[in-house]
């Protein structure tokens, strides 16, 4: 294809706009033309932003317009199916925000849907593009820790959203800690058994949400490796995004990222400013180049980073994390089938 790749965003929300912004100023062999909210006016906004020349208020109007090549998928969750559906259909290739579905069925009619059609489908796993967690998949692969025997990751938001986005988001496991699921496999291959343990410590709000606010999982990986991930929706210093692995000749680890590398010192102490507060700030770099490497894949032909499997492997350990809450037991992979 000699000419750009022409997008269309579905979802004008939180996450809508970070990849209009990468079409707009950092994606050259790419347009986004359109945009599509069922809320016109966040598209509206959206579009004015990123100068998009158009807006609808309907998925299926992008998604039937002969002139779209691709979609961001940025619509909530449980829309996603149902749309790939009919984009694959439409013969659209297709980035799809993270998690694919909840379910198991839904993830595996959409891979189904995508071969059937020959698209692509990339998922949105954006921490896999982080510079950082890139250098440490880089020492694990070229053995330069040795044989990985150890594995961490504390991941920690700065603070919970609210109560009425929890029950649809499908809870601490499938919403939060599947960011870190895909990174143990990113960093350290499959997973064969994860052992969870679930706390309402922040708000009691989530008890009444059947949610919990803070969680940690060990997991036991293919290779024989163990390790933990563990979670809390509040962390009062900022976003709290670390790993460390401990492999059989040395250690790698990653520290916070902060807006500036200011040290201050004085009488009593030495101190920095506070980390990164969020998603947004903490990961831009990642998310840019998630989809600069779709447009690639596209334009090149060649196989998506990020797969329609790889997004099924975090949501049967995130399945397999409540079960092992529910039932206070470690829960093999293999048990989860739905
Ligand atoms: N990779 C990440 O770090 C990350 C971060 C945030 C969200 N996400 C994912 O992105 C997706 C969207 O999350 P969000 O936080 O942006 O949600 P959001 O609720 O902020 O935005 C969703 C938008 O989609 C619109 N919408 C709903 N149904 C629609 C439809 N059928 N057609 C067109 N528009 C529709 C809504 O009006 C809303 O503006 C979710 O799957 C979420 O898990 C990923």
């Amino acid at each position: 294809m000699s000419r750009k790749l022409r997008f269309g965003i579905l979802g004008a929300g939180r996450i809508g706009p970070v990849h209009a912004e990468t079409l707009a100023y950092r994606a050259p062999q790419a347009e986004c033309v359109v945009i599509a909210d069922i809320n016109l006016a966040a598209a509206e906004a959206v579009a004015a932003r990123y100068s998009i020349p158009n807006v609808v208020d309907s998925a299926t109007a992008v998604i039937d317009d002969p002139g779209i090549d691709a979609i961001v998928l940025c619509t909530p969750t449980n829309t996603h199916a149902g749309i790939i559906a009919h984009a694959a259909q439409a013969g659209k290739h297709i980035f799809c925000e993270k998690p694919v579905s909840q379910s198991l069925a839904e993830i595996d009619a959409s891979i189904a849907a995508v071969e059937a059609a020959g698209v692509k489908m990339q998922v949105g796993f954006n921490r896999r593009f982080d510079s950082n967690f890139m250098r440490v998949r880089k020492a694990v692969e070229s053995g330069e820790i040795g044989t990985p025997n150890l594995f961490h990751i504390v991941s920690r938001d700065p603070f919970p959203p609210p109560l009425s986005y929890l029950r649809p988001s499908g809870g601490i496991f499938l919403d939060m800690m599947i960011h870190d699921f895909d990174m143990a496999r990113f960093l350290m291959g499959e997973v064969e058994e994860v052992f969870a343990s679930g706390a309402v410590l922040v708000d009691p709000g989530f008890a009444a949400e059947d949610d919990f606010d803070t969680a940690i999982a060990m997991l036991k990986f293919a290779s024989g490796a163990i390790g933990t991930i563990d979670n809390s929706r509040k962390s009062t210093f900022g976003y709290d995004q670390r790993v460390e692995i401990l492999g059989s000749k040395g250690k790698i680890a990653t520290e916070n990222r902060y807006s500036n590398e200011v040290v201050v010192s004085g009488e009593k102490c030495v101190y920095t400013d506070l980390p990164h507060n969020f998603f947004m700030q903490r990961y831009p770099e990642s998310f840019a180049l998630e989809l600069q490497m779709f447009v690639e894949a596209v334009l090149e032909d060649k196989p998506v980073p990020v797969t329609g499997a790889d997004s099924r492997a975090p949501v049967v350990m995130a399945l397999a994390a409540r079960k092992s809450v529910d039932e206070r037991r470690p829960v093999r992979l293999a048990e989860i089938s739905s």
